[in-house]
């Protein structure tokens, strides 16, 4: 056991209390941004003259060395400390002593896991966005590639309407566009600095918050020192963030494994994104996608423990905050996990098109077509929907698709048939008539790609 305080009690800490109480296990993450917090805050006391700019001086050299020492794997973070912060500090003061213990002049350890934790996550924000962004420059290339793969568009898991591959992974373009704007946002909203808050009610020291947040390359230093110690605002924020990402991900999966199944068949995996069964030989399984889909629930989980975790707590600092970390931090290598391993299977599975288009043609998925191809002959549009209704009960009798249809038997349905019909209802006509912005014509999908592409060359 080596804790900072000592000092007041009588007793022993008990072994299990002390062990329940510790969080060094976890929080030794942050070793690097616990470190660099406290090097801009010993900057900073020594510039505003806290302690002298030697002290500071010889404070800081040693955080880089101790830094050094942890990363080159010279200098193991020792359990028998409580937290990380304790352990940084009982290493510098081994190190260089008396001056050592100048460094908590001014903080607390309210002000510094706060500290810690928001420069971990702002890191781990930014890496996120990196991941959907790849993401993102996949999906770009995939609808580029695929403007007139034709395939049935869904609704209810019914076939409905012919659309093109393009478009269906468009949908999905949109949502991932979402996330990475939706990451800059929690960003640019959690990015100032609560060092020099305190416990909760700032210092009697005149600290140089401005200095610290901009060391630290905060926008600027937080406004309320209660606030400050007992935000975690940012990291549920962060958590829905990625609780999105992983429902768009698992639909996104849904669909891969339909797709990819004995009966759908418009996708195969690659042998490298999939896995076999030890008892059936014939098999050849999407686990990936079924574990990003399951992944899901975990994180979910996350936000809500922390959603229930923050409902309760008085201002300001309580220890329950402490279990703020590792399911955080649990849901965001769940997450990069995630993203990393979707872009390769999705960049590796082969589409079988032509599967894809007989799927769409034999699915009546031009049955609002030919409805539309009356109403411009002058039908009523609720009479074309009947006329169209009978001839569909007539395909299913007979096993055929509407444009196997002979121009007679069309004609015994309803005369204002003629020759045009076929070509009014091909799939490539169904779609390319679908030309208003957002539909799946190749054209308003190529001014959709053009939108993309200047997106996604803007994006940092
Ligand atoms: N391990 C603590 C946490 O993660 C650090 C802050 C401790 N502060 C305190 N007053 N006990 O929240």
């Amino acid at each position: 056991m080596a804790q900072l305080w000592g000092g007041r009690f009588t007793k022993e800490t008990d072994q299990l209390v002390y062990n329940f109480n510790a969080s060094i296990s976890f929080d030794q993450k942050f070793v690097k941004q616990d470190i660099n917090g406290s090097i801009a805050h010993a900057t900073m006391l020594g510039k505003t003259g806290i302690i002298s700019p030697e002290e500071a001086d010889k404070i800081v050299r040693e955080l880089k060395s101790i830094l050094n020492d942890v990363e080159e794997g010279n200098l193991e973070i020792s359990s028998k400390y409580e937290d990380i912060h304790s352990f940084v500090e009982a290493t510098l003061i081994d190190r260089i002593g008396d001056t050592g213990k100048k460094l908590h002049t001014g903080r607390s350890r309210n002000d510094q896991v706060a500290l810690d934790m928001k420069m971990y996550t702002r890191d781990e924000v930014l890496a996120t966005r990196q991941l959907v962004k790849e993401l993102m420059l996949t999906l770009h290339n995939m609808m580029k590639d695929n403007l007139t793969t034709y395939m049935p568009g869904f609704t209810h898991l019914q076939k409905a309407q012919p659309v093109t591959f393009s478009h269906h992974i468009g949908a999905y373009m949109e949502m991932f566009k979402r996330d990475y704007s939706r990451l800059t946002d929690i960003y640019n909203r959690m990015n100032y600095c609560p060092l020099g808050a305190g416990a909760l009610a700032g210092t009697t020291y005149p600290l140089d918050r401005e200095m610290t947040a901009s060391l630290l390359e905060f926008t600027g230093p937080t406004l309320n020192s209660m606030d400050s110690v007992s935000d975690r605002d940012y990291i549920i924020e962060f958590l829905s963030a990625l609780a999105t990402i992983s429902m768009h991900l698992s639909r996104f999966s849904e669909e891969i494994i339909i797709w990819n199944s004995n009966e759908y068949q418009f996708i195969e995996l690659d042998d490298a994104y999939s896995t076999g069964s030890s008892i059936m030989p014939q098999k050849k399984n999407p686990d990936i996608a079924e574990l990003v889909r399951g992944k899901t629930g975990r994180v979910y989980g996350a936000l809500m423990s922390i959603l229930t975790t923050m409902k309760g707590i008085p201002l300001a600092y309580n220890k329950d905050m402490q279990e703020d970390k590792e399911l955080t931090f649990d849901a965001i290598d769940t997450v990069k996990g995630c993203l990393a391993l979707f872009k390769g299977m999705i960049s590796t599975m082969s589409l079988n098109k032509e599967r894809m288009r007989q799927s769409a043609a034999l699915g009546y998925t031009n049955a609002t077509d030919a409805a539309d191809y009356l109403v411009k002959k002058g039908v009523p549009f609720r009479d074309a929907h009947g006329i169209i209704g009978r001839l569909v009960l007539y395909c299913i009798d007979n096993g055929k698709a509407i444009d196997d249809l002979t121009i007679k038997e069309l004609k015994d349905i309803s005369q204002v048939f003629d020759e045009d019909v076929y070509d009014a209802i091909s799939i490539e006509t169904c779609v390319l008539e679908r030309g208003t912005i957002g539909a799946p014509s190749p054209d308003a999908m190529q001014k959709v790609i053009d939108i993309n592409e200047e997106l996604l060359k803007n994006l940092q």
